[in-house]
């Protein structure tokens, strides 16, 4: 990576938190020791100009706690995190991002994984001509007009890329849905391309310290009853560890 002399390249000493996510996880014995796993959490920004954005509720408190949960599980574990309040995990190696286009960017370098896991929740749009100045009030009345354009699907990406594909990269996608949930969850299994994806009504636990999953893939689906996030990301590492076994 980049060395504050300029150059880059082989030879930068790697962060703190990333060796000792390595070692934690090179001497773990629990169910994900050894697998690398990518996690992305919180919402996005996506700027209007210099000081608008337009962003969604999530918190950013499940990923994280699974990303933690991941590490704990023995996993070396990358989490990519929009702009959130809640603390990094110890453990996890966090990058931070701002937009849908930069959250990309940082998940296809670290994809040499064996897990990925998408709780962002992602801008589905971007404003289309970001204004280089503060748009002003003039008295005009005249009204900004915003256009948007579509971001690109991180998720979807992932799962046709081709170790995804043929089953070395395990793709876990999420919804954050208002309503008919388990409709929704399973349809946007398929849509995605996933094994495994995880519903959950987001107006009901944006920002709260509880939830409550639906795990949906090719058999069925199951209920993680309401429970604390944490409690809820053991079980969901739980259940992706007994799948990649099997
Ligand atoms: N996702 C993504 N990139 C996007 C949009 C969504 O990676 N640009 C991922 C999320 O991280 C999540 C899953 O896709 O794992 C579902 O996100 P969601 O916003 O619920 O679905 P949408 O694709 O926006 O579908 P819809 O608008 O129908 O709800």
């Amino acid at each position: 990576g980049d060395m504050a002399c300029g150059e880059y390249g082989l030879g930068r000493l790697a962060e703190p938190t990333a060796i000792m996510t390595a070692i934690t996880a090179m001497l773990s014995t629990g169910p994900l020791s050894g697998k690398h796993i990518i996690v992305t959490s919180g919402p996005t920004h996506e700027p209007i100009d210099p000081v608008r954005y337009i962003a969604n509720r999530s918190s950013g408190k499940q990923g994280h706690a699974i990303a933690k949960a991941a590490a704990e599980a023995g996993a070396s574990v990358v989490l990519v995190s929009g702009p959130v309040t809640v603390p990094d995990p110890a453990g996890v190696q966090t990058i931070h991002v701002e937009t849908a286009r930069q959250m990309l960017e940082a998940v296809e370098a670290a994809l040499s994984a064996d897990i990925f896991i998408g709780a962002a929740a992602v801008a589905d749009w971007r404003v289309a001509d970001v204004a280089g100045q503060k748009i002003k009030k003039d008295g005009s009345g005249q009204l900004p007009q915003l256009s948007f354009v579509e971001n690109p699907d991180i998720l979807a990406g992932v799962a046709q890329s081709a170790r995804a594909q043929n089953g070395a990269l395990y793709c876990v996608g999420f919804a954050a849905e208002s309503h008919d949930l388990l409709k929704h969850a399973t349809a946007k299994r398929e849509r995605k391309g996933v094994p495994l994806l995880v519903g959950n009504i987001g107006p009901a636990t944006f920002g709260l310290d509880d939830n409550a999953l639906v795990l949906v893939d090719a058999q069925g689906s199951q209920e993680l009853p309401h429970a604390g996030k944490l409690i809820l990301a053991r079980q969901l590492v739980a259940e992706i560890a007994r799948r990649l076994k099997a």
